[in-house]
């Protein structure tokens, strides 16, 4: 497994890391025993980064990651590392009703964590959203406290702008920033990106199959379930969703000429990017995970990702990534 060391003072982890979420939550049921047996083929194949949120099904996914680690192979769990986003504050109903990024909170937060997680530190701890509330410094001076004490490795951010990961590195060494990246998303490229080259800070990058719609496996029949994500995003919904699906059929003939499949030429392109930027995939089931991981196989000289720009070009995507409500609460978006 090839790997990449998440900013100047960051771990170093696997090329590509597999984030948890869709095992949880947000993109209707998953199959236990599959995704248990995901994570394990992950592990297997030298995926070290595993990325969390303890309101990722209001803890669920915290606890099955702790059984797959009690029941991965020695050495697998050894290498594993956790990346945990807090401070959404949800509803029994699952609703979301704000974030919380007070240093009680973050210690609060990060105490149930480590019991739900069955570890005796976090390896990567960052709060989802800002708290509008409370300024940046006092969040991540709390996480700071917990790297002291131990309980945490490193301090990470997320969806934030150039401004807030300025502020926050004055604070303490910031591992990386886990932001949007995609052939659709690409905002952080005009000062994010820039930004966090400056200070060092590395990039995990989330939503690089746009959660499955430039993955060459989602049409426009597919039934979503009561409560996905993709219910609820401007990206999925009718003309904006028919936009975008011949987006990902105009890189499919890229992957076909290549011989690749359209997720693997998606997540290639990320990877293509920088080495200091690691794409998280969303793969729950192995059959998803194999596909995914094929991408460290696959490189484009210049001329093929120019190909795949100009199939995809920047701004192309039609409809915002998340729905209104959702996006005034992304720093890195104002
Ligand atoms: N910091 C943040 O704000 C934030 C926000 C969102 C997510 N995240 C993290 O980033 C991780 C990845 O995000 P994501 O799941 O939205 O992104 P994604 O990888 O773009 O999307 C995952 C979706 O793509 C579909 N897919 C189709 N082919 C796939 C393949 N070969 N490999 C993997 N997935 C494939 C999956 O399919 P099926 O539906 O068929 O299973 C799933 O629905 C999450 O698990 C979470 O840990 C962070």
């Amino acid at each position: 497994m090839r790997t990449r060391t998440l900013g100047s003072t960051g771990p170093q982890v696997s090329a590509l890391g597999l984030g948890c979420m869709g095992m949880s939550a947000l993109y209707g049921e998953a199959d236990r025993a599959e995704s248990l047996a995901t994570i394990h083929a992950a592990l297997d194949a030298g995926v070290t980064l595993l990325d969390t949120g303890d309101f990722y099904g209001m803890g669920h996914n915290e606890l099955l990651i702790n059984e797959a680690l009690r029941t991965a192979a020695p050495e697998a769990r050894e290498r594993a590392l956790t990346s945990v986003k807090f401070g959404a504050l949800r509803t029994v109903e699952g609703g979301f009703t704000g974030y919380d990024g007070r240093p009680n909170a973050v210690k609060n937060f990060a105490a149930y964590s480590l019991q739900r997680l069955g570890t005796d530190h976090i390896d990567i701890y960052r709060i989802a959203r800002v708290d509008p509330d409370v300024p940046i410094e006092e969040t991540v001076g709390a996480i700071a406290e917990l790297v002291e004490a131990g309980h945490v490795r490193h301090i990470g951010l997320s969806e934030v702008g150039a401004q807030t990961l300025r502020r926050a590195a004055a604070v303490a060494p910031i591992a990386d920033l886990q932001i949007e990246y995609s052939l659709l998303s690409r905002g952080i490229e005009q000062e994010i990106l820039p930004t966090a080259r400056e200070l060092g800070i590395g990039i995990t990058a989330y939503g690089v199959l746009s959660r499955g719609l430039i993955s060459g496996n989602f049409s426009r029949d597919r039934q979503l379930a009561a409560g996905d994500f993709r219910g609820m995003s401007p990206r999925f919904q009718g003309e904006n969703l028919q936009r975008n699906l011949d987006l990902a059929d105009a890189l499919r003939k890229i992957a076909d000429d290549r011989g690749v499949s359209v997720a693997q030429t998606a997540i290639a392109w990320v990877l293509s990017r920088g080495e200091d930027i690691v794409p998280l995939v969303g793969a729950r089931t192995r059959e998803r995970l194999t596909e995914a991981l094929g991408a460290l196989d696959v490189t484009f000289d210049e001329a093929g990702l120019a190909a795949i720009e100009q199939a995809v070009p920047a701004g192309a995507a039609a409809g915002e990534r998340y729905p209104q409500a959702q996006m005034a609460h992304l720093d890195s978006e104002h």
